[in-house]
């Protein structure tokens, strides 16, 4: 007999992140959905009607018709995937929480919460132990897990197989960071034709102070010791449609050879890739040896599930740090709603979705 699907449920679906959402769970092996859900501006209408879809193919044919709804808990829906805005999510991720539901949220909201975990499976899967904490400390029968913004998705998991071997001291890094990230319709195009901005909004405090830091964190049973490296950020928006490229510069505490960090790359294979979760791309890093790798139009969509490796080029030294690079990688896939829905396999795989769900790990484990 087959397992019946895990049911989750899309908030902000009428967005750039809740579209790529529903992109990406059509024909997933483990989730359904049965729920849309958006603001009060599109509640009421059809999917299809409220939804500007602008993903290459089109919208799923069967959730053309789909009503969007409020969300609210008691509803028929384990996972909610959030793509709220940061100020509309913080009190509905807690309100479904509470109510018995998991969140699996792209919003900044609760990322800092010391109680709520900031995840990348491949980095970073200790750190669900704070699930206990969270449901003990609030009382809630559900829980919150998040995911970090789009570039500190990209960079850490390109430093997470250096801080382990090397140590990192600190680090400069550059964005160039695709007009997708601002959501839809996000920057106008007045303002990003023939032109690159300088600023984008909170981004250099979440790399720099807050999210590499807690990422590369040590969990000690009862919280996350923040990891003890300096970061500056430079943060620009650059008119590429998708794919978040950045310039990285690292001090290590022992400084390795070039091949050192190429072989920590190459030997790279973490708890996500080997349990062959369903959006862990294999392998989770890919170095291009040449010069003018990676980039967003060639190398966004690159690795076994399209956009969720993060690809590396231009290793060189570096005559300020010891070694510089390049990080590329797809924002609204990667970076955000590919970032959430392996998250919640992770969860499925470390049974916090009970036994039942437990069945369908086993099979991914033998495809
Ligand atoms: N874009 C990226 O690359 C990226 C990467 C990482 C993280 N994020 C984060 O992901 C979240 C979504 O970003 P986005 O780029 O998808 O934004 P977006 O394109 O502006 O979409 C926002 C979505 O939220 C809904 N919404 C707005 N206000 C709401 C409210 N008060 N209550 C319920 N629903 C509401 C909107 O519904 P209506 O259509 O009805 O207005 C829409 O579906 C943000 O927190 C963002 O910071 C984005």
């Amino acid at each position: 007999m087959n397992t019946p699907k895990i049911k989750v449920g899309v908030l902000g679906a009428t967005g750039a992140v809740g579209q790529r959402f529903v992109q990406m769970l059509q024909g997933h092996p483990w989730f359904e959905i049965s729920a849309l859900c958006a603001s009060e501006r599109s509640m009421g209408k059809r999917y299809a009607d409220a939804c500007n879809w602008n993903l290459r193919g089109d919208m799923p044919a069967h959730l053309r018709d789909v009503i969007l709804e409020e969300a609210v808990p008691g509803m028929d829906v384990q996972i909610f995937f959030s793509a709220l805005p940061s100020d509309a999510a913080r009190e509905k991720e807690q309100e479904l929480a509470a109510g018995g539901h998991i969140v699996c949220s792209n919003a900044s909201a609760h990322r800092y919460d010391d109680d709520v975990p900031l995840l990348i499976p491949e980095v970073n899967p200790e750190h669900l132990g704070l699930i206990d904490i969270q449901q003990q400390r609030r009382g809630w029968s559900g829980f919150i897990t998040t995911n970090p913004n789009c570039s500190t998705t990209h960079l850490v998991s390109a430093l997470h197989p250096l801080h382990t071997a090397f140590g990192i001291r600190k680090l400069f890094v550059v964005t160039m960071q695709a007009v997708s990230g601002a959501g839809y319709p996000g920057v106008s195009s007045m303002d990003i034709l023939d032109n690159i901005v300088p600023y984008i909004g909170k981004e250099e405090e979440k790399m720099e102070k807050r999210e590499p830091q807690k990422l590369l964190g040590q969990f000690n049973g009862h919280s996350v010791e923040m990891a003890d490296f300096v970061v500056s950020a430079h943060c620009n928006r650059v008119p590429v449609r998708n794919g978040h490229l950045e310039a990285v510069s690292v001090e290590f505490d022992r400084a390795p050879s070039l091949n050192e960090i190429r072989e920590a790359w190459h030997s790279y294979k973490p708890l996500a890739q080997q349990l062959n979760l369903p959006s862990a791309p294999q392998p989770a890093l890919i170095y291009r040896e040449e010069q003018d790798r990676p980039q967003p139009r060639l190398d966004r969509l690159a690795g076994s599930v399209p956009g969720m490796t993060t690809v590396i080029g231009r290793l060189r030294e570096d005559p300020l740090f010891h070694a510089k690079f390049l990080v590329l990688g797809h924002n609204t896939i990667r970076g955000a709603a590919g970032g959430s829905l392996l998250n919640a396999e992770l969860l499925v795989a470390r049974g916090y979705l009970g036994a039942e769900a437990a069945a369908l790990v086993g099979a991914a484990q033998m495809a």
